[in-house]
């Protein structure tokens, strides 16, 4: 990596280009409250809005959520219809207001895994907003990091078949080139909320130099406050790549 991509993968202010989070904890919010899981992910669709707005004022460039998991499946099947049906009625909702608000909406998954009328309504919110300028929004919906990089290969495999490719020609950059998010940057900061500490599948090549932030705060509680404490935290940290701290500070690294 050259000193100028260093550079390119912080902005001016510091701010994150891209955050990625997982929203976690959406059913222990409704169970404290003697509430059926589905009434903490009606409350957590609020914070998905509270966020997207805030980012998009805050002039981040893509927020990446991560909405149902490609293990998501293995839950209870009410709960996967409640939330399939939650899915439809909020991009129903939001996708004129999305595009309103100069909103990119994509989505990164394996869509097969969902009804046609879903599919459906999914490239009807991408298509339409496809030109807009402002916030990148990412939905991950029936993605699983595992199933990213294994239709990368996939694709990658079937080029070398017919010829296109030779295998010593598969470099990182060929390999990154076929994953869901190629066309946008890594994200710097990965947010987890709802305490537990781990990544669950999410976005396992493109998190190699993500800052990691976790907090126990559940998913409909984290507000505006809740992410400026992530931001503030990521704006205080040292992103090495690799270097040393001097290194990164007298700007001297050339590699
Ligand atoms: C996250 O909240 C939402 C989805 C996975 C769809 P959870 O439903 O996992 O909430 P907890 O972890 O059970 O509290
Ligand atoms: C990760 O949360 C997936 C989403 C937030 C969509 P889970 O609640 O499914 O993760 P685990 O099962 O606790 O690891
Ligand atoms: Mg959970």
């Amino acid at each position: 990596m050259s000193t100028n991509e260093v550079d390119s993968l912080i902005t001016e202010n510091n701010m994150p280009r891209h955050i990625a989070i997982i929203m976690d904890g959406n059913g222990r919010w409704a169970q404290k409250r003697l509430m059926p899981r589905a009434f903490g992910h009606q409350a957590g669709v609020k914070t998905v809005r509270r966020v997207v707005e805030y980012c998009a004022n805050q002039d981040i460039e893509v927020l990446t959520l991560f909405a149902f998991s490609s293990e998501n499946w293995r839950r209870p099947k009410e709960e996967v219809s409640l939330l399939m049906s939650l899915f439809m009625a909020t991009l129903q909702r939001e996708i004129d207001k999305l595009n309103r608000n100069n909103i990119r909406l994509r989505f990164i998954g394996d869509r097969q895994g969902f009804s046609e009328k879903l599919q459906k309504k999914m490239s009807e919110g991408e298509i339409q907003t496809q030109n807009n300028t402002a916030l990148t929004l990412v939905i991950a919906a029936n993605y699983g990091g595992r199933w990213d990089m294994t239709q990368a290969c996939q694709s990658v495999a079937e080029k070398v078949s017919t010829g296109q490719l030779q295998p010593n020609q598969i470099t990182e950059t060929l390999i990154n080139q076929h994953l869901s998010l190629a066309d946008l940057p890594e994200p710097d900061l990965f947010i987890r909320t709802g305490g537990e500490q781990r990544v669950s599948n999410f976005m396992l090549w493109q998190l190699a130099y993500t800052e990691m932030y976790f907090t126990s705060t559940l998913w409909p509680d984290f507000d505006q406050s809740s992410l400026d404490d992530a931001i503030k935290s990521f704006k205080n940290r040292q992103r090495r790549f690799g270097h040393t701290g001097e290194q990164v500070l007298t700007k001297s690294v050339t590699l």
